[in-house]
């Protein structure tokens, strides 16, 4: 479903989730009005700007493994950024990046019960020509990229085709497939990280996702959780 505005991409696939909508339901806007980012943040993209994008999952996966698919989104954001010409890494645990500043970010949220319910929001800067303030120096999109304008309707199809397989990947696999690609795409391994009151040398993705982070003294383990939306409101 595309829609021309919405407050948040994420409450809408909520909304539709609450009506029986099924898995793999898209909803895509152009503008949202109260877009969502990680830890509370606010997400703000002028209108058309950015490709906008939440997709309902019903995942098969133990609920302590859903925050594994914001690992699978992540590599399937930044495969289909480097297709399209952008030389994309990933840092941990899902921000996407072009010559060090943020070019996509990733925000799962999830509804557990019986049949748990994710929303994977996907946002990626298109069409800026510029950003403002500090963001300037810290954002860029495809087309500063680039130099081309990319089709935000043939970019959703080459993403949603990306996620869909590392989704199944991650769901018939297991995290190691994901895992191998997530290493050869991140801007994170080697180097130096301040995370949740850690600051190490970012050494390595365990099997089960947890990002190993050595202050010379321990090596800490770094556990991205996926926040439950109903705990949220
Ligand atoms: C981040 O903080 O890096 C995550 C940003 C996620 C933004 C996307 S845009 C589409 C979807 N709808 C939202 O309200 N947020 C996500």
């Amino acid at each position: 479903m595309w829609l021309a505005e919405v407050d948040s991409t994420q409450a809408h696939v909520f909304h539709l989730a609450g009506e029986g909508a099924p898995d793999g339901t898209a909803v895509i806007a152009d503008v949202q009005t109260a877009g969502r980012g990680r830890r509370g943040r606010t997400w703000q993209a002028e209108a058309g700007t950015s490709l906008l994008v939440s997709l309902l999952m019903r995942p098969r996966l133990p609920t302590p493994q859903l925050s594994l698919l914001s690992l699978a989104a992540a590599v399937a954001v930044a495969e289909t950024l480097t297709d399209a010409g952008v030389s994309a890494r990933i840092k941990w645990p899902n921000d996407v990046l072009a010559r060090g500043r943020k070019i996509a970010g990733i925000l799962l949220e999830s509804r557990v019960g019986a049949a748990p319910v994710v929303a994977v929001g996907i946002g990626i800067n298109l069409l800026q020509r510029g950003f403002d303030g500090d963001l300037e120096a810290r954002a860029t999109s495809a087309y500063l990229e680039t130099g081309r304008t990319l089709d935000r309707a043939e970019l959703l199809m080459a993403l949603l085709a990306r996620v869909a397989r590392w989704r199944t990947c991650l769901e018939t696999e297991g995290l190691a497939p994901v895992r191998q690609r997530w290493l050869a795409l991140s801007d994170t391994i080697g180097s130096v990280v301040s995370i949740d009151g850690v600051t190490g040398v970012a050494r390595d993705l365990a099997p089960d996702g947890a990002l190993l982070v050595d202050d010379g003294t321990t090596v800490h383990r770094i556990v991205s959780g996926v926040p439950d939306h109903a705990a949220g409101r």
